[in-house]
């Protein structure tokens, strides 16, 4: 999703954004741009449809300036090309912006703001929602307003989510960074005489590991010595920085590939790390440090209900099986952007669970607000990154502490993301008297065996690699899974869909004779989640349904699962699990899967079209 830099300094400022644009280019992005101003009121606006090699590629001469903001659009409002990419000016020239979010009312606005526009002659530059800004900004300050008190007025008119970065003509040693509600967020990074402000941290860290996150209703005026953050109706403050502890090694994509191998690959080690300490054996806790919520208030909540979106959706739905499984407990899930618009029935007795990798995707949030706005009930938030929205709107955080996660398509994070899940089923388990003592140890026993399952199930990248090729050209898969299998099938199927553009469908097996069946020949590929769990015989019958219609079996079940890989095209053998913990084993193997047809294909693995890292639209 779209992606905010800015910079304010002794160096010239066009270099330092397009190198901050590039660190932010997994987030997703289909245009780019960039304005510098230098110290005599100049403005340079550069911008492009396309990648950033296309902004760099028509940038003859750098131009001169020491302060700056550029942006990365993911289109929402008007399709991508040169003149709706960011940054927007207002039709005087001397306000110039770049934003995330949407403007909601922006039709409104425009109509309000055309007479004064038409009176000059001018019209619309372009068909964005953002360019009611700069000129709602223009037009305060007209009015005499400071540069804040413009930003604030303007802010104040629209509606939606929004986060700002601009800059004014009159005054090159400053540019200014604001948010209003949940549009993803703005951190600000302290240099030596020099400073920087950028959608997310890694756009930051290869100049400054101290940082502030601009909080919603902040406006940051900054200079190359600072940053003072006003907020309304209180005094303006300068914000204390504080050090963050990102490794910048660990967001290079080393001998790697593509970001998303490599974090596949980084799965036992974030796995390990999510449930370091948190998985303890003598005497046996779960999650017992770093969780807000206690055995008491677990104890009185008589549901659970886990939401969020994309892959997070689906480790959702595994966290369902666990916490009816193990904690004995009546618990669903919910995609959060359906929930937030229908009638749910919960009370404060449920717990509201959201995973959200980012911690920032948008109708996650809203859900999260509806739930307390609404009915005050306890909640839990599983992500990646500390210091996000969802973190501070959640009363206890699970942080997966899986690395930052480069690859749009969400891997690591996934299975960091089950980890956490079902600590929180042991420790409600426990809680509720639904695990003993003996229980609660054996269930965490299975679980720290998951980095090593996840280990050896990348060890069949080649195999994968191997059976990719012979599906190049299938433009449909299948995929069936059962009981907990059922989830992981959604996620292969989501993974061929995001990295291979393949149309795939995941679907319970049990489902296939009520539709699916119907599509099926020698050129609509199946792949076959079937280890030896409870529902084993039933997934044989429904690889049996698919072989009589010729259709060619790829299954995945157990390592030497002979009878299994008899009756398929293509056997991969994944190490054995609990019945509960086959998700750990089968999700590297369908993440290889996907990665390989995708890489067959020759497609932008870790920046694949129309996607973005966080989703900060609606
Ligand atoms: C985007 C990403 C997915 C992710 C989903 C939810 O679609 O590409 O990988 O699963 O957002 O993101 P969240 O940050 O809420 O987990």
């Amino acid at each position: 999703m779209c992606g905010i830099v800015g910079y304010v300094g002794h160096q010239s400022a066009g270099p330092i954004l397009l190198e901050g644009l590039h660190r932010l280019e997994y987030r997703g992005y289909d245009s780019s741009g960039i304005a510098v101003l230098d110290r005599d009121g100049a403005i340079a606006v550069l911008k492009r449809q396309g990648k950033l090699r296309d902004l760099e590629a028509a940038i003859d001469v750098m131009p001169a300036g020491g302060a700056g903001i550029g942006h990365t659009r993911w289109a929402t409002h008007g399709v991508p090309s040169d003149r709706n990419a960011h940054p927007h000016a207002s039709s005087s020239g001397d306000v110039v912006v770049v934003q995330n979010g949407i403007v909601e009312n922006y039709r409104s606005l425009k109509v309000e703001l055309e007479s004064s526009l038409l009176d000059r002659g001018q019209g619309w530059l372009s068909e964005t929602d953002t360019e009611v800004i700069p000129e709602l900004i223009a037009r305060e300050l007209d009015r005499g307003c400071s540069f804040v008190e413009a930003l604030r007025a303007a802010l104040g008119r629209l509606q939606g989510a929004n986060a700002v970065a601009a800059f004014h003509r009159a005054d090159p040693s400053r540019i200014y960074a604001a948010r209003k509600g949940s549009a993803g967020g703005i951190v600000i990074g302290y240099g030596d005489g020099e400073m920087f402000i950028a959608s997310d941290l890694p756009a930051l860290l290869p100049h400054t590991t101290a940082v502030y996150h601009l909080e919603d209703g902040e406006i940051a005026t900054i200079d190359a010595e600072g940053a003072v953050v006003d907020r309304a109706n209180q005094p303006p403050l300068r914000p204390q920085p504080q050090r963050v502890e990102l490794d910048p090694v660990a967001i290079a994509r080393g001998p790697y590939r593509h970001f998303m191998l490599k974090e596949m690959y980084e799965q036992p080690r974030a796995l390990s790390d999510t449930i370091r300490g948190r998985a303890r054996l003598d005497p046996p806790s779960a999650l017992a440090d770093e969780f807000n919520l206690t055995d008491n208030q677990l104890r009185s909540v008589e549901r659970v209900l886990v939401i969020g979106m994309g892959t997070s959706l689906h480790a959702a739905m595994i966290g369902r099986w666990w916490l009816e499984r193990i904690a004995g407990i009546p618990a669903d899930f919910d995609n959060a952007s359906e929930f937030r618009f229908r009638a749910p029935v919960i009370g404060s007795s449920t717990l509201v669970v959201s995973v959200t990798q980012s911690g920032e995707t948008i109708d996650t949030l809203g859900a999260m607000d509806q739930v307390r706005e609404r009915w005050g009930a306890p909640q839990v938030v599983i992500t990646n990154v500390d210091g996000s929205e969802a973190t501070r709107k959640a009363d206890a955080s699970i942080l997966l502490r899986c690395g930052p996660e480069v690859g749009v398509a969400s891997t690591k994070t996934f299975v960091g993301s089950l980890a956490a899940l079902y600590l929180l089923a042991c420790r409600i388990g426990r809680a509720r008297g639904a695990l003993d003592e003996t229980e609660l140890t054996e269930s965490l026993e299975h679980l720290l065996t998951v980095p090593s399952l996840v280990e050896r199930g990348l060890q069949l990248s080649e195999q994968c690699s191997e059976i990719a090729k012979s599906y190049t050209s299938a433009a449909n898969f299948l995929v069936l899974g059962r009981g907990i299998e059922h989830p992981i099938a959604m996620e292969a199927a989501l993974k061929c869909k995001e990295i291979s553009y393949v149309h795939a469908e995941g679907y319970a097996a049990g489902e296939m004779k009520h539709g699916p069946i119907a599509l099926l020949d020698q050129k609509f590929p199946v792949i076959a989640l079937a280890t030896r769990g409870p529902l084993f015989d039933k997934m044989m019958s429904a690889i049996q349904q698919v072989s009589a219609r010729q259709a060619p079996v790829i299954a995945i079940g157990d390592e030497g699962d002979t009878e299994l890989a008899e009756l398929a095209d293509h056997y991969l053998g994944v190490p054995h699990a609990t019945d509960l913990l086959t998700p750990f084993a089968l999700t590297p193997v369908v993440q290889l899967l996907a990665y390989h047809i995708a890489l067959a294909r020759g497609l932008d693995i870790d920046q694949p079209r129309n996607l973005a890292k966080t989703v900060t639209v609606e």
